[in-house]
């Protein structure tokens, strides 16, 4: 894993930025895997600018990471309409390419296993953007997950859905979603995580010094030969001293 601890959450969303619209620059053909959450609101703002100043993401493909079982792409809350808002409706990018398991689906099971095969049939993820939650979930990937799971339904943890509890009007969140799995995260050629803020320090120091063990989904990504971990200062906190020395410190 190489590790990147920049000055700031702005300056650590604009890398994690960066390294996105430079692989769509060299492979205009890229398929990318996105995320989702509030940490990613700043990255898809430098996207969008990126693509005002002329980055095409016409020949891009996307496939999102998760998404609410039981709402329709079209509710305020769904990860389609987040993804609409902050990215796809800004960039030139085919609204058929951009890719979100349908929440609605008659069968969560089945689009969930269709949604995998999309992710195959595509080619696979080149880079796949990742959050990390404070349980050390990645995608929807609650502990303990496999680090072998496929795309697949789940049921949110409490933490989870308090945290996202603020992106529905009645403060309910679902109770399940349909993830891709930590097995299918970790079949991504590379992959970019970006954490920012003090509640994320706890988690990323369990996915980088601890253990790889299903208690901390994000702890799988110790197995994958290209993964950058991007944070700010506050989410590298509770790293330790030799993890930090080895760390490729930027400042501004
Ligand atoms: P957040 O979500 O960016 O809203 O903190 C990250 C995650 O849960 O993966």
């Amino acid at each position: 894993m190489k590790l990147v601890v920049l000055e700031n959450a702005k300056r650590a969303a604009g890398y994690a930025a960066r390294l996105l619209a430079d692989a769509v620059a060299r492979h205009p053909q890229i398929v990318l895997g996105l995320a989702t959450g509030g940490t990613m609101e700043p990255v898809y703002a430098h996207l969008r600018a990126a693509h005002r100043v002329g980055l095409s993401f016409a020949g891009v493909q996307s496939f999102n990471l998760d998404e609410y079982v039981g709402l329709s792409p079209d509710h305020p809350g769904s990860y389609h309409s987040y993804m609409r808002k902050h990215l796809f409706d800004a960039i030139d990018m085919d609204p058929a390419r951009g890719h979100v398991p349908r929440g609605d689906a008659p069968d969560p099971v089945q689009e969930a296993a269709r949604y995998e095969q999309a992710i195959a049939g595509a080619g696979g993820v080149d880079l796949q953007l990742l959050g990390i939650g404070k349980n050390g979930h990645i995608g929807f990937n609650e502990p303990p997950s496999d680090g072998a799971s496929r795309c697949r339904v789940v049921t949110l943890a409490e933490e989870t859905r308090r945290a996202n509890a603020a992106y529905f009007p009645d403060g309910q969140t679902p109770l399940r979603a349909i993830t891709m799995g930590v097995g299918t995260i970790l079949d991504a050629r590379a992959c970019v995580l970006l954490a920012t803020g003090a509640t994320k320090a706890k988690a990323v120091a369990a996915m980088i010094d601890g253990p790889v063990t299903p208690d901390c989904p994000a702890s799988a990504l110790q197995r994958h030969p290209d993964v950058t971990v991007i944070c700010d200062p506050a989410a590298a906190a509770e790293l330790c001293e030799t993890t930090l020395r080895e760390t490729e410190l930027r400042g501004a």
